[in-house]
């Protein structure tokens, strides 16, 4: 493991995977995906774990963010990372240096989804993001759909300035019953579980029917009905992430719902590929 970016320096040029840690299968497999394109492409695949206080616009979200690094270096060894590069806040943000997210791309400021319900959130994934690949200097990096407007932020940005990186997308990995994996599936109880299995059933249901809005509505009522708040269940152009007209036949759906859990609450995202008619 590494915590000094000037030791990155030998491994230049290789397959990145930037992580906040608290590592799962989904994470895994992103590593997995790395390893074989470092095989087939030549270089080192690196790892960072660096939970990035910039993007958290709840500082309660933030102070109870899981911290696994002894656990996730082990989930990086095995899935066949090379380098864990786990910095401190002062690696990435040294005193005195400016390291801002530069103009943040549309598809991070107009869709109204994670834009409008996390604020600042892109504009830190963007700083953090361009200043990982400015320690890390990487070919291409590895980023999940779980994620899907931060993958289209990160790809637009990564082309809009011209950073060089080549982003690789790699679908989700979900368990038995379709749920997302996730960091913050931790963090809920037994009965939370089983009201967010609503989520991917959601997102299943809404191929099946006619149009946009008909989708919609459908994941609206199946979140609703599973006990769920739901923030958004929308139907979305794939890369701009804003309304598709009514006709459209393709497109992505994408869902921000909060399930009770204990004494709190746990905001859980996940997207899925629509089409119209029964094509799950
Ligand atoms: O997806 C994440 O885990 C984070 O947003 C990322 C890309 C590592 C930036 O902190």
């Amino acid at each position: 493991m590494i915590t000094d970016p000037a030791a990155l320096g030998f491994h230049v040029g290789g397959v990145f995977v930037p992580t906040m840690g608290a590592l799962h299968a989904g994470h895994a497999r992103l590593v997995e995906v790395a390893r074989g394109l470092a095989d087939r492409r030549g270089g080192a695949v690196v790892v960072s774990v660096f939970v990035n206080p910039t993007q958290f616009n709840d500082p309660a979200d933030l102070a109870r963010y899981p911290r696994t690094l002894e656990a996730d270096v082990e989930v990086c060894r095995r899935a066949g990372a090379d380098v864990v590069f786990a910095p401190g806040v002062g690696a990435v943000y040294p005193p005195g240096a400016a390291v801002g997210p530069g103009e943040l791309p549309e598809v991070a400021t107009r869709p109204g989804l994670e834009d409008a319900h996390r604020p600042g959130h892109f504009a830190g994934v963007c700083q953090v993001v361009r200043r990982l690949f400015e320690l890390v200097r990487p070919r291409a990096a590895v980023f999940g759909e779980k994620d899907w407007q931060q993958l289209q932020v990160v790809c637009a940005m990564t082309e809009r300035e011209r950073l060089g990186v080549e982003i690789v997308p790699v679908p989700t990995v979900r368990e038995a019953d379709g749920l997302a994996m996730s960091s913050r599936n931790v963090f809920l109880t037994a009965d939370a579980r089983s009201r967010a299995a609503a989520i991917p059933r959601a997102l299943c249901e809404a191929c099946a029917t006619a149009s946009v809005d008909a989708a919609e509505t459908r994941m609206r009522e199946m979140l609703a009905a599973a006990g769920l708040e739901v923030e958004y269940a929308v139907v979305r152009d794939p890369a701009t992430l804003m309304p598709l007209a009514a006709a459209a036949r393709q497109g992505r759906a994408l869902v921000a719902a909060r399930t009770r859990s204990g004494t709190g609450t746990v905001r859980l995202i996940d997207n899925a590929p629509w089409a119209q008619g029964p094509a799950c």
